[in-house]
């Protein structure tokens, strides 16, 4: 672990819980580690023109995800919302705002993460991903991760959670937890979406991120 001189301790540590100990150990299964694409680039022009799934016939734009490539962290949402749709960027409406003040609020500034999602477009009425639509996408998403090999994953909300660790629980009980997936660690906290209808969640949800942001020191 990172040790901080006395007094320079950054504001996120004060108070921050202790990192908890190990949950679920999850390797990426290998059908969904079939893609081979070699740079995030190439993942992006596959998605644009993706057909692989039902979402490719609503959306306006595929999004791919974006941030540093050699990110320290890595973020996982949902999939698209409306304004994702329109622009192609992920976590760029109401919820991406907070997830802004969460990560500045944590010493890892937007461009200094990597933002992708479980899905790249847009479920109707912002529906959660049906399995099927989830299956077709995942491939993606795990060579994001492969590519930019983080040191730490943070995945937002039950759906983030469950495409990457494969099990279906609820997210209070995957929370507080230092999972793996391909022995990166992995933390799940709620989706700044769900933050925002219900306020009461932001503590818990602060803790998480400190979690997850103590990790990072911790593997480097
Ligand atoms: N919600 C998500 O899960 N992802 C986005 O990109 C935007 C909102
Ligand atoms: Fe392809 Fe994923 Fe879009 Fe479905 S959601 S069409 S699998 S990019």
């Amino acid at each position: 672990m990172k040790s901080y001189p006395a007094g320079q301790e950054p504001e996120w540590l004060a108070g921050a819980p202790p990192i908890p100990g190990p949950g679920l150990e999850v390797t990426t299964p290998p059908v969904m580690a079939g893609g081979a694409w070699p740079s995030l680039e190439a993942i992006a022009a596959e998605v644009a023109g993706c057909r692989k799934c039902p979402l490719c016939e609503g959306r306006t734009n595929a999004v791919p995800g974006e941030g540093n490539p050699r990110a320290a962290l890595m973020v996982v949402g949902e999939g698209p919302g409306e304004q994702e749709d329109l622009s192609g960027r992920p976590f760029v409406g109401r919820a991406g705002e907070l997830l802004d003040k969460i990560l500045a609020a944590i010493d890892l500034p937007r461009p200094e993460v990597y933002i992708a999602n479980v899905v790249k477009c847009r479920p109707p009425r912002n529906r959660a991903p049906l399995p099927d639509e989830r299956a077709a996408c995942m491939p993606y998403l795990h060579r994001q991760i492969a590519l930019v090999r983080p040191r730490v994953l943070l995945a937002l909300g039950a759906t983030a959670a469950e495409a990457l660790l494969g099990v279906r629980q609820t997210l209070g009980s995957l929370r507080l937890k230092v999972h793996t997936l391909d022995a990166i660690p992995l933390v799940v906290t709620y989706h700044p979406a769900a933050l925002l209808r219900n306020p009461n969640w932001k503590r818990p949800a602060w803790d998480d991120v400190r979690i997850a942001r103590q990790l990072v020191d911790a593997e480097s």
